[in-house]
Parts: structure tokens; sequence; C-alpha cells
């Protein structure tokens, strides 16, 4: 193996989606904490941008389509060999959504949305798993969403992507602990980002009711938060941890009732 890059001192992440809001944001957050960071994205010029900026010393790009489990596989490797094989973080961040009523959408974005967010974290989790084993307290932080709290309409696939998340989340923070391994996620609200540019903004109806009162660099600082807390799941923001504690006592058709009057229908 050649020397690694990163120096033994530093502790390591690897991001998805890293060229972009809240995954650039956490990618600087870690970078200014001294942390090695390996940026993953489809964008080569991007990549190229945030690599100048963070410095050689502090990340790698890795150009990667995360539906694409061969280049996973091959981005996770090259991050192993500049690390000296550590993981200490896997960040599955990178995932994309399309706005709709369900029947307007076409097929392909229905698919797009499963490539991504869940093809793309199963992707990552097999390929990052030698590495993570191979790092003592290591952790996943998958990002969810908070559409995945209750299946949410003009969402209803993003939001079953989500919940999809979340269970891989729940399963392997059991399977996982045997390999010394934790696994959580974070379920934002609405996060203001490029992911939620028009038309998807006009498109969501709870956006107009419920705003967008989180930043990309809020979430990354839940992020960092999280390798502290090793919560399952990090709500955010107390509006939504009092949201999550409701839903437990909640009837399905209160419940049903209060997501049909959010989301307009
Ligand atoms: N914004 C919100 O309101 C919100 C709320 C809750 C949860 N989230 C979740 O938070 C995560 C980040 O969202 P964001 O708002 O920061 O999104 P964003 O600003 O749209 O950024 C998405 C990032 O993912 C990358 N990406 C997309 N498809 C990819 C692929 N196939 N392979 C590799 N990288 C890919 C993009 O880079 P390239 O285009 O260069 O590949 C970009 O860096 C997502 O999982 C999202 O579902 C967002």
């Amino acid at each position: 193996m050649n020397t690694p890059l990163a120096s033994a001192a530093q502790k390591t992440i690897f991001i998805t989606g890293a060229t972009a809001g809240i995954g650039r944001a956490t990618a600087r957050l870690f970078a200014e904490k001294g942390w090695y960071v390996g940026l993953a994205a489809r964008s080569a010029d991007k990549l190229e941008e945030l690599e100048n900026e963070l410095g050689a010393a502090k990340c790698s790009g890795h150009v990667v389509d995360v539906t694409d489990a061969e280049q996973v596989n091959q981005a996770l490797q090259a991050f192993g060999e500049n690390t000296g094989g550590r993981l200490d973080v896997l960040v599955n961040n990178a995932g994309v959504l399309h706005a709709g009523d369900f029947e307007d959408m076409p097929t392909h974005q229905h698919h797009s949305i499963i490539d991504t967010n869940i093809k793309g974290v199963i992707h990552c989790m097999q390929s990052a798993f030698p590495l993570l084993k191979n790092t003592p307290d290591s952790h996943v932080i998958n990002m969810s969403s908070a559409s995945a709290m209750y299946g949410s309409p003009t969402l209803a696939t993003y939001s079953a992507s989500k919940f999809a998340v979340r269970a891989l989340t729940e399963a392997l923070n059991v399977e996982w602990a045997r390999h010394g391994i934790t696994v959580t996620d974070i379920m934002p609200p609405f996060v203001d980002t490029e992911m939620l540019d028009n038309p998807v903004r006009s498109r969501i109806k709870a956006i107009s009711l419920l705003g967008v009162q989180l930043s990309a660099e809020d979430v990354a600082q839940s992020v960092w938060n999280a390798i502290a807390s090793r919560q399952l799941h990090d709500r955010v923001t107390p509006s939504f941890r009092l949201l999550a504690l409701m839903q437990k006592h909640a009837p399905d058709s209160i419940q049903r009732r209060f997501v049909k009057f959010l989301s307009g229908y």
C-alpha cells in the first residue's frame, strides 16, 4: 500500500453528495475541524473547486455516481488507500428529489429516486464495510428526512425512499453493532438548498405552511453532533422532535388528517 495521504492523527470521513447543499457544508465543517474528508459526487468540476478550497492535505475528490456499484467500490478503495485503510465516518448524503402528483411524474423520475436514494446507500454501505470494520468505533450517518415519518403526498416515491433509508439504519444499527459500527440517521424537515429550487418548491404545498427553517450548515452541525450523541434518529428541530413524540400517541386517522391538511390535498 502507498503512504497514506491522511496523517495517522487525522480522523477520516467519506461524504457522498459533497458538491452542494448539506454535503458540501458537512465537508467544509469537518475539514475545518481537521478531519481528512473524502468528497464524492458526479460533477468533476465542482469536486475540483471544493478540493482547491479545502486543500489537498484535507481531502480527496472522487467522481462517482452512487447508482453504479462498481464506481462506488472503486472510489472507496481509492479513499482507503489515502487513509491507510481507515474510515471513521461514512455519510450517505447523495440524494435526488422529484415532486408532483404521483401519476404525473414520469417513470424515469420514480426510478432515479429509488436508484440514487436507496440503491446508492446500499452500494456505499457494502463497499465501505471493510474500511468501517477495520476502524475502531466507526459510524455511518444516513441522510433520511422528515418525510420518513408519514408517507408524504406530492413526494410519495421520495418519501418511500427515505423510509427505506430509515429501515436500513434501524436494521444495521442492530446488525453492525457486533462489528463495532454504529449506524444512525438524520431526518431533517425542509432545508434551504438547490434541492428545493423551483419548480420543486412551488409544487410542495407544505413549504408554504411550514416554511424552510434550516440551512445546510444547520444540518452539517447535526452531522457533527451525531458523532458524539450516536442517537438513532435525529429530527434536527425541536418542533419535529415534538411531532415525533406526538405521532407515537396519535391514531392513524388523526395523522392522516394532519398530513392531508399540510399537503393541501
Ligand atoms: N433539502 C432538503 O429540504 C432536504 C430535507 C431532508 C433531507 N434531505 C436530504 O439531504 C441530502 C442532501 O440534500 P441537499 O438538499 O443537500 O441536496 P442538493 O443540494 O441537491 O445536493 C445533492 C448532492 O448529491 C449529489 N448527487 C446527486 N445524485 C448523485 C449520484 N447519483 N451520485 C453521486 N452524487 C449525487 C449532487 O452532486 P452531483 O450532481 O455533482 O452528483 C449534490 O452534491 C439528500 O439525501 C436529501 O434527500 C434534503
